[in-house]
């Protein structure tokens, strides 16, 4: 059985965190290489990691998404889970997520407080701005030099202290935890590849509050896909913490999120592994 790992051509053996995986999925009989995203290479299975470059390619990353015979996750994923206005259709579905608005260039009724302005298609907080209260000009700037579709929301306090915590699921199931630190302060810096600012990541234990949000958003997800939520492979979903303390969804990522193993125990990326089989055997059945 062989299987792909996609990024993308600066990143050719991803960005480290997923170095793991080749080993864990070798001891469970996968074969598994690094394969650059439309490089052709075909597989049994070709699953989404680092392909970090596709906001500058999206038609291009959706369509060779479309073509690839198997995928992980699911090809009718990408389309909805590239594009952040999927937090609207996740709230309409009772999710309990950070206010967004979807904005296009042009918009002008900014709202009160600190606020962030960030791309609708976008990874590795590239493009997203934090503007103080009543900075309307440099909000409207910033929309205006993006040119695509944004989403406008109330910057979360709490993220300055707590950051976010995202909660994996692997097969569906709760796996593990880790924290993120704010990404929108002064000392955020990019990385040598430029595709992403530096991460202060932790491992952590979730509260109930926080597991019960995250299982509700991946049901929701599902529900809004028509799939089950053992067909995710893998997610990631992004909480943070409102003003009053309950968690508040900022993202929830099926495409091409950091799993956080180095923050993580030793045997996630054998119930990765696990996972991959369980898609692999679906396959077969
Ligand atoms: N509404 C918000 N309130 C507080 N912080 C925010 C908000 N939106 C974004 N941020 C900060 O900006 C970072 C990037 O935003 P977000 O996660 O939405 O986009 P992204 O570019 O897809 O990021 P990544 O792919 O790295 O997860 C977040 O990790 C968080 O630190
Ligand atoms: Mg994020």
């Amino acid at each position: 059985m062989k299987v792909l790992l996609a990024t993308c051509a600066s990143l050719p053996s991803g960005d480290g965190d997923d170095d793991v995986l080749i080993d864990a999925l070798a001891e469970v009989g996968v074969a598994a290489s690094w394969s650059v995203w439309g490089s052709g290479e075909s597989a049994d299975l070709v699953i989404l990691r680092s392909t970090w470059d596709y906001p500058e390619r999206l038609a291009e990353f959706r369509d060779w998404a479309a073509s690839v015979p198997v995928l992980a996750n699911p090809a009718v994923v990408v389309p909805w889970n590239t594009d952040k206005s999927y937090l609207v259709d996740l709230a309409g579905a009772g999710v309990p997520v950070v206010p967004t608005s979807v904005v296009t260039p042009g918009f002008a009724d900014w709202p009160d407080g600190e606020f962030v302005v960030k791309p609708a298609v976008g990874a590795g907080s590239r493009g997203a701005l934090r503007v103080a209260a009543g900075d309307f000009g440099a909000a409207s700037a910033h929309l205006d030099a993006l040119g695509v579709p944004a989403l406008v929301q109330p910057y979360q306090a709490t993220v300055d202290a707590l950051g976010e915590t995202a909660l994996v699921f692997l097969g569906g199931q709760y796996s593990h935890a880790f924290t993120k630190g704010a990404m929108l302060t002064p000392e955020a810096e990019y990385d040598e590849s430029g595709l992403f600012i530096v991460e202060r990541l932790a491992g952590a234990s979730p509260s109930g509050a926080q597991r019960r949000v995250a299982e509700d958003a991946l049901d929701a997800a599902a529900g809004l896909l028509g799939l089950r939520r053992n067909d995710f492979l893998y997610a990631r979903v992004d909480l943070v913490s409102g003003v009053d303390g309950a968690p508040l969804l900022l993202e929830l990522e099926l495409v091409e999120p950091s799993l956080g193993f180095r923050q993580t125990d030793a045997s996630a990326p054998l119930r990765f592994a696990s996972a991959v089989r369980a898609a692999l055997s679906a396959r077969v059945a």
